[in-house]
């Protein structure tokens, strides 16, 4: 009841916008706050990490992250770089930086998703360094494009990936003459038998039989593709000219004699990773795991857990052997979802799919950096299609944002730039009369999203701070603003909200639509 009273009485004072005290220039942000168990080394590799956190299935959406999804730009350290709340709508996934005719562009799938089937409907949109639209590519022929590939293909073309229900009989699988619907697709090889009662069974061109589920393709220099059909536990090869499949990796009809921990099942994300003569490598993340994320239905495990592979296939010997498997930290089990990314140095960046989490590795599979993508409560039930990890250059096209605060021993200034990767200094003034005449007032090294400067003793009534890039370049102003009473987070509210939430309610959330 104490508790109530403190978080009603605090939320009076508030914005309603105000999210979750991140950010004191940005309440309208929040992002979700990586639980990082094994923290960055040296060793990782260079740039930023890619990722489009959404909220598993849970009957009770509210108490679970992330609060806003949306594709991420984070460091390793979990600061925030860029969030792409609102930027792309609906539901995102597959969100990567790209080089695309000599434009460096960010893109993510944007859509309707059907979390039990699996399939999501959209486009591609993408963005370019001033976070602004500047396309948005959808599949021709009438067809509507899938959430699960789209991958730039030299600095070109983009492969996509379209499930098209077409009627057919099913009776010699089992099914029953209502039962005649499957999701196209270019090959025929069937593990997951029909199973009526869970979704994709059959009955209707919306709930089509999706035998083979592709969830991957690559393109190698020669033209020929890599297609990843996830309930046939196989990826193929297949002739870019003719559509004739070259060999089959995994699954029933295997053209290779599989070594040790090669075999895979319900894999996704496979990929070309080098190719000589007799021999092909190629990366893919391996599930391992088939089921909902709710734990309804049925579920089919083939390993203990998930694992990111590089496999090395032999077309003189056929066999094939592992390269490096990359092991999850705790023993994580994806049941859906998942990529491998291998990074220019030699690591691999994993993501664990249904199980919200990312991990870095080193080439000889030492895990260097852990990070679950949100915390606490928000922890539970956050799944991210895919991971990736890039360079990228940020220049926002908006204005950097800034607020003051008067307290009772001096003023404070917080400023952030949401998606600037070039700034390296916070310059603060002072604006002294109506012309915007300033005075310099300081500076601050940058080291996070947020940025912030404390002037003790002093009482300014407006302030003004610009961008400065590590060249000494002014890159941006901020606007003159004026310093307001200072607002502090109600008492107790970490500890009140996650009390109440434990118990199954969010108060903070109900407090705040009465207030
Ligand atoms: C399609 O079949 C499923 C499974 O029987 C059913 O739940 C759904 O209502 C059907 N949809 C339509 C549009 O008939
Ligand atoms: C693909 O098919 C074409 C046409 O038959 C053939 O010339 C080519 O060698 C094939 N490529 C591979 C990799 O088998
Ligand atoms: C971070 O993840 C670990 C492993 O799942 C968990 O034990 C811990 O409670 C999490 N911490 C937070 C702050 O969510
Ligand atoms: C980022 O750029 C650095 C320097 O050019 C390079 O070493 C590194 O491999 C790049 N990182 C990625 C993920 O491409």
């Amino acid at each position: 009841m104490k508790v109530l009273e403190a978080l009603a009485c605090a939320s009076a004072l508030l914005p309603l916008a105000t999210a979750d005290w991140q950010f004191k220039s940005r309440t309208d942000l929040a992002p979700p706050r990586l639980n990082i168990t094994i923290p960055a080394t040296k060793d990782v590799e260079k740039g930023y990490l890619f990722i489009a956190p959404f909220p598993g299935q849970f009957p009770d959406p509210e108490h679970h992250g992330p609060r806003q999804e949306a594709p991420y730009i984070f460091r390793d350290d979990g600061e925030l770089v860029w969030s792409g709340y609102t930027y792309y709508s609906i539901w995102t996934a597959n969100f990567q930086a790209a080089k695309w005719k000599g434009q460096d562009v960010l893109f993510s799938f944007e859509g309707d998703h059907n979390p039990a089937y699996g399939h999501g409907h959209g486009h591609a949109t993408f963005l370019n360094q001033n976070y602004e639209t500047i396309r948005e590519l959808r599949a021709g022929n009438h067809k509507l494009m899938d959430k699960h590939e789209f991958h730039v293909i030299n600095e070109k073309t983009g492969l996509i990936q379209i499930y098209q229900p077409i009627p057919t009989d099913l009776s010699r699988w089992g099914g029953s003459a209502e039962q005649q619907w499957i999701v196209n697709a270019i090959i025929q090889e069937a593990v997951l038998p029909l199973n009526p009662g869970q979704a994709g069974s059959g009955y209707n061109s919306s709930d089509a039989w999706d035998y083979f589920h592709i969830n991957s393709v690559d393109k190698d220099a020669a033209g020929n593709y890599l297609i990843s059909a996830r309930d046939a536990c196989a990826v193929h090869k297949i002739n870019g000219t003719t559509g004739d499949i070259i060999w089959r990796l995994g699954g029933l009809r295997s053209d290779f004699e599989l070594g040790p921990n090669v075999a895979f099942c319900f894999q996704h994300h496979a990929r070309f990773i080098s190719q000589s003569e007799d021999e092909e490598v190629i990366s893919l993340f391996d599930n391992s795991a088939h089921g909902t994320e709710n734990h309804h239905g049925h579920e089919v495990h083939t390993h203990p857990f998930s694992q990111g592979k590089i496999i090395s296939v032999n077309t003189a010997k056929w066999t094939a052997e592992i390269v490096q498997a990359f092991q999850p930290p705790d023993g994580l089990l994806a049941k859906s979802q998942g990529s491998t990314q291998v990074l220019p140095n030699g690591n691999a960046l994993v993501n664990w799919g249904s199980e919200g989490a990312l991990t870095e590795f080193k080439s000889d599979g030492t895990p260097i950096l852990h990070a679950y993508m949100d915390s606490g409560l928000l922890g539970e039930g956050v799944e991210n299609y895919r991971a990736f990890r890039y360079n990228w250059t940020g220049i926002p096209n908006e204005e950097p944002a800034i607020v003051a605060e008067k307290t009772p021993s001096g003023t404070a200034v917080y400023v952030s730039w949401n998606g600037d990767t070039e700034t390296a200094i916070w310059r603060f003034y002072a604006i002294t009369d109506q012309y915007g005449s300033r005075s310099y007032l300081g500076e601050s090294k940058r080291t996070g999203f947020e940025t912030s400067f404390f002037f003790a003793g002093r009482t300014y009534t407006h302030v003004a701070a610009e961008a400065i890039s590590v060249h000494g370049r002014v890159l941006r102003a901020t606007q003159g603003v004026r310093a307001q009473e200072q607002v502090l987070p109600p008492t107790n509210y970490v500890d009140a909200a996650a009390a109440a939430a434990a118990k199954g309610r969010s108060m903070w959330r109900q407090v705040v639509l009465q207030a």
